[in-house]
């Protein structure tokens, strides 16, 4: 055989016209949602999925991921994007391939429960955006939690997906709590909900590859509908697990574009692709189209987000994740919290802490938003407790699960961490048992009067929206109709921005590149004398002057760049600017009087008490949010309160003063 026919035997097996395999296992693509929001902080922007999205359309994906999650909250609150408005745009060029959607249950895709009537609307208006599949999930696997979302997901006509948080206790499958009868037992009740597909979950990228072999043969002989895994990279085992899944019969596995995969992404589709080629679960995509996608990925859009990729170690697997059963998205944020809380080094603590947190409140699966509530209780635990007492500082989320607003967790709450946690919650101090969203008063109307009654939106979509996001959602409503002007951080890069970027560091990285110092060059004098200086080869000409009489120093240290707009708060409330500057000084008390300090950098949500008012100690003045937690910021002594800096959306740093008791 010559090297052309050769050449022309490789094309045949390439084509897409190759024989059809029997069992061709179907491909979830999550390039537009999982895989940037593990790689990227879920900054992907809508102009940069665009250029691809036809050719996406045209390889045969069982459905593309495009919304859900944590896109919501991120598009409004970062990117100046109206999340709806995506679902629509990319509807124009993918007009073939189902959308699917991650939706946290009766949490939508924010942190906590909503009422019915606000889930039944996000799900009626998703589905009239344009959302095909609802990949629904419950962080506890507690499935009153979908008795209000799937109705509406099958009155709209949709495809419901049910799905099984993948959890673990023990290194491997097994163990009381999380052995193979708790998957099956889960995968019946999904599939008596009436589930189209069911999907194992692994968001933490955990399940072994015998595990998954053991886990789809079960369910394939349990339930009917066809089974869906969904797993991440993080660990390494993602590929071969979904090889295994795909050995035992799984019907659906999700992949990523090589450029959006691997590290706490995704396994890429096209290794897969060639593993398959040609057995009898051919994927039957066409490997060219696919690497024509990847390079103008490569080249025009994965440039403006390399700066957010952890890239800080060369392993691109996380063996830890292993050991602390951490997802990805999880280990990024207990890592930023702690960056900004000048606390780096407790990174150990907080692992050590995290397991024993994870049992106290009832061993749950770690998936958003348990998995921040327990990363968050756990870095307070390790900040803020003293030997005397644990759980000094308890988040108001975890009251809330304690309570039992989330649902119930897999094996019950530690009794000492109840009750301290419930001690004084204003629902009661008993734990309710019941499904979390009833005991929820409506909060539709409310919205509605305060989003289309003020003006400050126009459409149901801006309703939910504010429903749903009421601080950063206002925000985004004054931005969306040029009430106030976005500020430049929410701004998109362009790409010759990141390519301008790319070329410093390049130049960084090799040394060419020396910081330049801004200072206030002095006049030359007359007494300015010339001196040759020779270091090695080098040669320098360098001008030196005497100052005259006492040393005298100009300036004390480098300045930099741009000040950033520090606003004398504290001082001078009155004069507090429309926008919160993001990286403000700390605040200066200039009163009299005790102050009331941030903690962590965070958002301010509301104030519970006024100026000239009267407080005892420990009484709640504020509810500050830090990574996306809410946390009750007490008075510190009796007093009235004197001053209060800042208002609800005000961004605040580390040790800022929120308010002042005097
Ligand atoms: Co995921």
């Amino acid at each position: 055989m010559s090297d052309h026919d050769q050449l022309k035997l490789t094309e045949m097996n390439y084509s897409p016209d190759r024989p059809k395999a029997e069992n061709p296992i179907k491909i979830e693509d999550l390039t537009f949602r999982d895989g940037h929001q593990s790689l990227f902080g879920t900054r992907g922007r809508t102009e940069d999925m665009i250029p691809v999205a036809e050719m996406m359309d045209e390889i045969g994906f069982w459905a593309l991921e495009t919304w859900g999650g944590a896109t919501f909250d991120t598009m409004h609150r970062y990117l100046n994007e109206d999340p709806w408005e995506r679902l629509r745009t990319l509807k124009k060029y993918v007009k073939k391939t189902p959308f699917s959607m991650l939706l946290r249950g009766q949490n939508l895709v924010g942190y906590r429960n909503y009422a019915d009537d606000v889930a039944k609307a996000f799900v009626e208006r998703a589905a009239a955006n344009g959302m095909d599949i609802f990949r629904t999930f419950d962080a506890l696997n507690d499935y009153r939690n979908f008795e209000t979302v799937v109705p509406a997901i099958k009155a709209a006509g949709k495809h419901f997906q049910g799905v099984i948080c993948y959890s673990l206790t023990e290194p491997r499958l097994g163990g009381d709590v999380y052995g193979l009868d708790y998957y099956v037992r889960k995968a019946k009740e999904l599939e008596a909900m009436g589930a189209d597909t069911i999907c194992v979950k692994d968001m933490a990228g955990l399940i072994a590859p015998y595990d998954a072999y053991s886990i789809v043969k079960a369910l394939k002989s349990t339930v009917k509908c066809p089974i869906h895994l969904h797993s991440h990279s993080t660990s390494g085992m993602a590929a071969l697990a979904e090889l295994k899944a795909i050995e035992a019969g799984v019907d659906i596995v999700d992949t990523c574009m090589a450029p959006y995969a691997g590290r706490t992404s995704h396994p890429p589709i096209e290794p897969l692709v060639m593993t398959l080629l040609g057995t009898n679960r051919d994927t039957g995509f066409d490997i060219r189209k696919l690497v024509e996608i990847d390079a103008i990925l490569e080249k025009e859009c994965v440039p403006k987000y390399m700066h957010l990729l952890d890239d800080s170690k060369l392993s691109a697997i996380d063996i830890g994740v292993l050991l602390h059963q951490t997802p990805g998205g999880m280990i990024s944020n207990l890592v930023n919290q702690l960056r900004q809380m000048d606390a780096l080094d407790r990174i150990d603590d907080v692992y050590k802490e995290l397991p024993r947190v994870r049992k106290e409140l009832g061993q749950v699966p770690l998936v958003t938003p348990t998995s921040q509530i327990v990363g968050i209780q756990t870095v307070n635990n390790v900040l803020f407790d003293t030997p005397e007492e644990r759980y000094k500082m308890i988040t108001a989320q975890v009251k809330d699960l304690v309570f039992g607003l989330y649902g119930k967790t897999a094996i019950p709450i530690d009794p000492e961490v109840q009750k301290k946690a419930l001690k004084g919650y204003p629902r009661g101090e008993k734990p309710f048992g019941g499904r979390p969203a009833e005991i929820l008063d409506p909060e539709l109307d409310a919205a509605k009067k305060a989003v289309l009654d003020t003006g400050l939106g126009k459409d149901i979509d801006d309703v939910i929206l504010y429903a749903i996001y009421p601080v950063t959602g206002t925000k985004f409503l004054k931005w969306k109709y040029g009430k106030e002007v976005p500020p430049e951080e929410v701004r998109a890069k362009t790409l010759e921005e990141a390519l301008k970027e790319k070329e410093l560091m390049t130049k960084a990285r090799q040394g060419l590149l020396v910081e330049k110092i801004q200072k206030e060059i002095p006049e030359k004098g007359e007494a300015l004398r010339k001196f040759n200086v020779f270091i090695d080869e080098d040669y320098f000409e360098v001008d030196v002057e005497e100052v005259g009489g006492a040393p005298v120093v100009s300036f004390a240290a480098p300045r930099p760049a741009a000040a950033p707009a520090a606003a004398p708060k504290a001082a001078a409330p009155a004069a507090k600017p429309a926008a919160a500057p993001k990286a403000a000084a700390p605040a200066v008390a200039t009163a009299d009087g005790t102050p009331v300090i941030a903690p962590m950098p965070g958002m301010i949500v509301r104030y519970e008490k006024e100026v000239g008012d009267e407080v005892a100690e420990g009484d709640t003045v504020l509810i500050l949010e830090a990574m996306k937690m809410e946390n009750a910021m007490t008075a510190p002594c009796a007093g009235t309160i004197k001053e209060i800096p800042y208002g609800p959306g005000d961004s605040v740093p580390k040790d800022a003063v929120l308010a002042v008791i005097g």
